[in-house]
């Protein structure tokens, strides 16, 4: 039952898997296209559609004067126009929206739509925005102890800048909706969201209907990364826009570069940060601000900048700190979730001190990690309070130092850059500290439904999303083993709006730990009715003189309900579930979970937002062609916390899929704009995420055995999903390590993330030039 492979891995693998687009419709299916901006800032002074109205096949085109409801949406604040109105402010923010009986058709739709602009002064870059003082929302901040007073008695102090780039989720499949108009105003969504419940009410916002009216239907997405947490609403809402205007189906789907065009990614930051620390390396004072480009709307950037200031800490207990978090507009698209959720933006800064640290004192930066390290029973509290409690990080940090070879390897590594010139190796050993659940703590809840019909098999309703991760998978087994029943025997049915109401994102990497407990939940109402008339019947059936049957003797083990107390009265599950029946027991139930005990106060940035933390940590050690700046990555070891795994197979499947998402991140993802605010790489052929090729050649991935999550999770697991792509700092500093060693160490290369072969070069050629100075 444990490693079971993941539910959908035969229907992805034959092509039975139905995504959105496989959906059979009718011959009344229309196809939707979205007309987007072309310029970065400017007012709409002139349009025609006329011509693109005439075209035989265009069933509408609408704009925002044809939206029933508010014309807004963003999730959090209403920042955000469903269609543009006289002003645009991000090329891909929609205007018109085309309805035709093919897509070809609406694509020649588009082009005879004419939009004149009066092009007015953009901002498009971080340093920009903050010249022109354009907070988004009012900054924010996270301090603890005395900085200024460490700061003036510090023995050591590094400053610095930090420039973190975007990344693009990358979903294999694009966004994508299709709205079907039922009878009066109801209307069913097929959306590949991360979070129906959200997308069904700004659906009922914007057509001006009940939620009641609204349901959202989602089997699995081809992906999501966070990318579809709040922006599958837009495609959703323009389906539903253009699906109530003809009366018939219609399906939005967008092209890949569209996709890339048009929707957020994950938030540059440039981070300003100075250290204090002493002559061994012990830290004891970080200011840090932390500047984020939030794009033209707020979307969940507030969230994202609050994660990544309480990840500038990562693993590491800092006395007096402070971290100061802006968010800024740019006039391009809202930037957004993706995978981390800003912890790996607050943590790649944390890195780049302590390796500078190490750098600076000649020291081994993975020394300097070990000693500042969150210990057990003093400096243990986060400067937003919390205290670190069940640290994994020092199990993990020496048995990884041992499998790793790391003192061996350092050597070799030493004595092979003094025997090469042109290539260099570089290593690097990193952790990763992640705290688990939204930080808005009521949105940790989660609810479920669970039906058994009369032959005894199974059928799952949870508010979780399957996006490739394994939710479904997990839940599956989770109710077979509270059941006890065979796994082949439940099934987790598509998630929707109409079965679980008012559910949270699938985010967070908090799915299972959520939907887990409410699953739990259900079948603990459920296993007490059957149980208790199960019971019943045994005593029904009591010999004379023989023991009653207690409740609290019933089991549910091996297909079988068992009287633990008198072990020859057993029945099949499936018979005990007809008995029930029959005895007009309810065979359904709902239900329901809320973490406990977490809290947050915004205003002074303290509390305990985290149930738990998840931790890890990776060596990587990477081959570096100085003439060219390419990198081989020659060996990862990653020792990751996940607690009891529910499904070691999942869990290794995410861990590795998150160091190289990662990794694509840190080296060659780079996302270019032109002075115009054009996104230069909006497909695979120059927008480079890692292919088979850049796969560790050596890549050993464990989790950490024996450490069950001492909070009552389900099954004492833990939380998996987003931790480990930070374990990717390793490869990144790694490289950094190799284009030091072209000058034995003595310099501090400059560097930013990610690392290209354009900023490594940079970096190798500007060290020379320093080294020859
Ligand atoms: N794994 C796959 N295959 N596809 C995805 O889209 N999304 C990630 C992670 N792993 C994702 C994935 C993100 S951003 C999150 S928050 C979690 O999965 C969400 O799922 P969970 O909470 O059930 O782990
Ligand atoms: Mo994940 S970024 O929390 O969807």
């Amino acid at each position: 039952m444990k490693d079971i492979e993941h539910e959908s891995g035969v229907y992805h693998v034959t092509g039975e898997a139905r995504y959105i687009d496989d959906l059979l419709v009718n011959e009344r299916l229309l196809y939707g296209r979205v007309l987007y901006s072309k310029v970065s800032h400017g007012k709409i002074i002139a349009c025609n559609i006329d011509a693109a109205n005439e075209l035989p096949g265009v069933k509408a085109i609408l704009t925002h004067k044809d939206i029933p409801g508010p014309n807004q949406m963003g999730p959090v604040i209403h920042d955000e126009l469903v269609l543009a109105k006289d002003r645009v402010t991000f090329i891909g923010q929609a205007i018109f929206l085309i309805a035709a009986d093919s897509e070809e058709i609406a694509i020649e739709a588009e082009k005879l739509i004419e939009i004149k602009y009066k092009e007015l002064p953009s901002i498009l870059s971080i340093k920009d925005a903050i010249k022109k003082g354009k907070l988004i929302q009012p900054a924010r901040k996270i301090e603890t102890g005395d900085v200024d007073n460490s700061f003036s008695k510090a023995e050591n102090i590094i400053e610095g800048e930090l420039e973190i780039g975007g990344q693009e989720q990358w979903y294999l499949e694009t966004q994508i909706a299709l709205a079907m108009p039922g009878e009066g105003k109801e209307l069913l969504v097929y959306s590949s969201t991360q979070h129906p419940s959200e997308t069904q009410a700004l659906i009922a916002e914007v057509m001006n209907l009940p939620k009641m009216e609204v349901e959202v239907q989602i089997r699995r997405m081809g992906g999501a990364f966070g990318g579809k947490e709040t922006q599958a609403n837009h495609v959703a809402i323009w389906a539903c826009l253009l699906s109530k205007a003809t009366g018939c189906p219609v399906k939005v789907r967008l092209f890949r570069d569209d996709d890339q065009i048009m929707t957020g990614k994950r938030h540059r930051f440039l981070m300003q940060y100075k250290a204090a620390f002493d002559k061994r390396g012990i830290i004891d004072a970080i200011h840090v601000v932390q500047h984020t480009d939030a794009g033209a709307a707020t979307d969940l950037s507030m969230a994202i900048l609050e994660r990544a200031m309480m990840h500038a800490d990562n693993a590491y207990y800092i006395p007096n700190m402070c971290i100061v978090g802006k968010a800024w507009f740019t006039n391009l698209p809202s930037n957004t979730a993706f995978r981390g959720f800003g912890g790996p933006q607050g943590m790649a800064c944390m890195e780049q001190i302590i390796d500078r640290i190490g750098r600076m004192l000649k020291k081994d930066p993975a020394d300097i990690r070990k000693i500042n390290f969150y210990q057990n029973k003093k400096r243990n509290r986060t400067p937003y309070g919390q205290k670190v409690e069940n640290n994994r990080l020092e199990p993990i940090f020496k048995t990884l130092l041992k499998t790793s070879e790391y003192k061996k390897r350092r050597t070799e590594i030493n004595s092979f850059n003094a025997n090469n010139e042109f290539f260099k190796k570089g290593m690097a050993f990193t952790p990763v500290k992640f705290g688990i659940s939204f930080t808005t703590s009521f949105l940790n809840q989660a609810g479920a439904l669970v039906h058994i019909y009369k032959d005894g098999t199974v059928l799952v309703n949870h508010g979780g999303t399957e996006m490739g991760q394994g939710l479904h998978t997990k839940i599956r087994q989770i109710s077979a083993m509270e059941l006890g029943i065979e796994i082949k025997n439940v099934k987790v049915n598509a998630t929707t709006t109409a079965k679980v109401p008012n559910t949270s994102a699938t985010a967070a990497s908090a799915g299972t730990d959520l939907n887990g407990m409410a699953v739990k939940n259900a079948t603990d109402k459920l296993k007490d009715r059957i149980g208790k008339r199960a019971c019943e019947a045994f005593n029904e059936k009591l010999p004379k003189n023989g023991k009653r049957t207690k409740a609290t003797d019933i089991r549910f083990a091996n297909n079988t309900v068992y009287d633990l107390a008198h072990p020859k009265r057993k029945t099949a599950f499936h018979n005990a579930v007809l008995d029930a029946y029959f005895n007009q027991i309810s065979l359904s139930a709902t239900g329901y979970y809320k973490t406990p005990d977490i809290h947050f106060d915004r205003d002074k940035g303290k509390g305990k937002p985290y149930y738990y933390f998840a931790f890890g940590m990776a060596v990587t050690e990477i081959l570096l062609d100085t003439l060219t700046g390419h990198f081989t990555n020659v060996r990862t070891d990653i020792l990751h916390d996940v607690g009891d795994s529910l499904n070691l197979r999942l869990d290794i499947g995410q861990i590795e899929g998150g160091y190289i998402q990662g990794m694509g991140w840190c080296t060659t993802e780079e996302l270019k704009w032109d002075d115009k605010g054009n996104l230069l790489n909006h497909s695979p052929d120059t927008y480079k995420i890692p292919n088979i090729q850049d796969i560790p050649k050596d890549f050993r991935v464990a989790v950490l055995k024996g450490y069950p999550n001492a909070e009552k999770t389900i099954r004492r697991s833990k939380a998996v999903a987003e931790p480990p792509l930070m374990l990717a700092f390793s490869c990144w500093l790694a490289i950094k390590d190799a284009i030091s060693a072209v000058h034995e160490h003595q310099i501090e290369p400059m560097y930013s993330l990610p690392a290209t072969n354009e900023v490594i070069l940079l970096s190798i050629d500007d060290l020379k030039k320093r080294i020859s100075l």
